[in-house]
């Protein structure tokens, strides 16, 4: 372990070990050396073998007008907290705050708890919690994986799925083939009324958004019109109606309507965190939650409500297979990732179906869940970035935790 710390005069870190020539980030930068703890705030960082210390862990996200930094603060400052006192260097930034060889970010000093602007070198890791998907389709986005690149700078995960894209990826495995919902790509008010001719019910979804926005189901009523529903409610309506409004939507996918088990007469599915250590895929945990009064997702800010893993467990047997079998494929047909939610429906006959792989997975409300996976997260930071896990607080995580709940 080693002190570093900021001066607010000078802006720059300062190591504090008399006659050592110290490193850091992805350069391999040198760290100045002062013989006395700045006055602004210290950290305490890991050191490896070659004096280089570390780990630097960009956290990424997106600025807006007049605020330097959006997404789930919260989860920043849980991620921030947790490597600061397991010992790293965590600084939340956005594409905006990089330059040449260098990134402006935020980082939360230790006395207050206020988030101060510091100057990094290339950092070791980057974390990648943009939270929108148009803000990943931008030219700064591209640019900036190409400044990782150029410094080799490892990081997970590399964006939001799509999700027709990981259903081509999942529906190429022999094994997984048999969770997936017959999924299509909506494309003509013909194929829309086969699809709904042949299923009867069925659930339309945009490809790139989450929590809910977008989905509706539809569903052919005895006087021939549909009854269509979204989280906002219940209208019908005729499908030449219907067709007029989404006939221009290009990004909408549609499967048949899973009749999801209940529980006390609402509907429940599950949410299946997989995170990767070494090169392997563990589930950490998995949390039940059913719907809203009268709702049609399951999604917590949409009324879904969590129910105890024990109120309906799952066969880990295969949960464990179809975890390992869904990360091996998508980290060979994307770039990397290093955690996944899997939305899992079951049925009346007990089948599983896959609804949705999260490539950023929501915070679990699960606390023992929320624990391990920070746990886990930092353990394959420190493994891929070179730094020592030993040293890690905490139970040894290195088995799978099959508890949920
Ligand atoms: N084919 C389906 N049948 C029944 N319910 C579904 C189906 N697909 C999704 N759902 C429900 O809608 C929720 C949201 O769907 P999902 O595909 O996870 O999209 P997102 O979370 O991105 O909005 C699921 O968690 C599940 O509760
Ligand atoms: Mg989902």
């Amino acid at each position: 372990m080693i002190r570093i710390s900021w001066d607010i005069d000078s802006k720059r870190w300062y190591h504090h070990e008399q006659n050592v020539m110290v490193v850091w980030g992805a350069a391999d930068d040198p760290l100045p050396f002062s013989p006395s703890l700045k006055k602004d705030f210290s950290f305490t960082l890991k050191k490896n073998d070659f004096n280089k210390a570390g780990p630097i862990i960009g956290i990424l996200t997106s600025s807006k007008k007049n605020l330097p930094f959006i997404g789930n603060i919260d989860t920043f400052i849980r991620l921030t907290r947790y490597v600061h006192e397991q010992g790293g260097l965590a600084v939340v930034f956005s594409a905006m705050d990089v330059s040449l060889s260098s990134i402006h970010g935020y980082t939360l000093s230790p006395g207050d708890s206020k988030w101060r602007r510091v100057k990094i070198p290339p950092p070791d890791f980057v974390y990648n919690r943009i939270p929108y998907h148009k803000d990943e389709a931008s030219q700064e986005f591209q640019s900036l994986i190409a400044w990782l690149d150029n410094f080799s700078i490892r990081y997970f995960n590399h964006c939001f799925f799509s999700k027709w894209q990981t259903y081509l990826i999942m529906n190429d495995n022999p094994y997984l083939q048999r969770f997936l919902p017959e999924t299509m790509r909506l494309s003509s008010k013909q194929q829309l009324r086969d699809f709904l001719n042949e299923h009867n019910q069925i659930m339309i979804k945009p490809c790139a958004k989450s929590k809910g926005k977008g989905i509706f189901s539809l569903e052919w009523k005895q006087d021939g019109t549909i009854s269509y529903k979204s989280n906002n409610g219940i209208a019908y309506t005729h499908l030449d109606h219907l067709w007029s409004i989404i006939h221009n939507r290009k990004d909408l996918i549609m499967q048949p309507f899973v009749k999801r088990k209940q529980y006390h007469a609402r509907p429940f599915d599950y949410r299946i965190l997989v995170q990767k250590l070494e090169e392997d895929w563990h589930v950490t945990g998995y949390g039940i939650r059913c719907t809203g009064r009268s709702r049609l997702t399951t999604h917590v800010p949409s009324g879904g409500k969590l129910l105890p893993a024990e109120t309906a467990p799952l066969d880990m047997k295969i949960i464990r297979r179809m975890s390992s079998e869904i990360g091996k494929a998508l980290d060979r047909a994307t770039g990397p990732i290093g955690e996944f939610s899997i939305d899992l429906g079951v049925d009346s006959e007990n089948r599983y179906w896959i609804f949705e792989i999260n490539s950023k997975p929501m915070v679990f409300d699960e606390n023992d869940i929320q624990k391990k996976s920070i746990e886990r997260w930092y353990q394959q930071i420190l493994w891929m970035t070179g730094f020592a896990a030993s040293d890690i607080k905490g139970p040894s995580p290195t088995h799978t935790i099959v508890k949920g709940g």
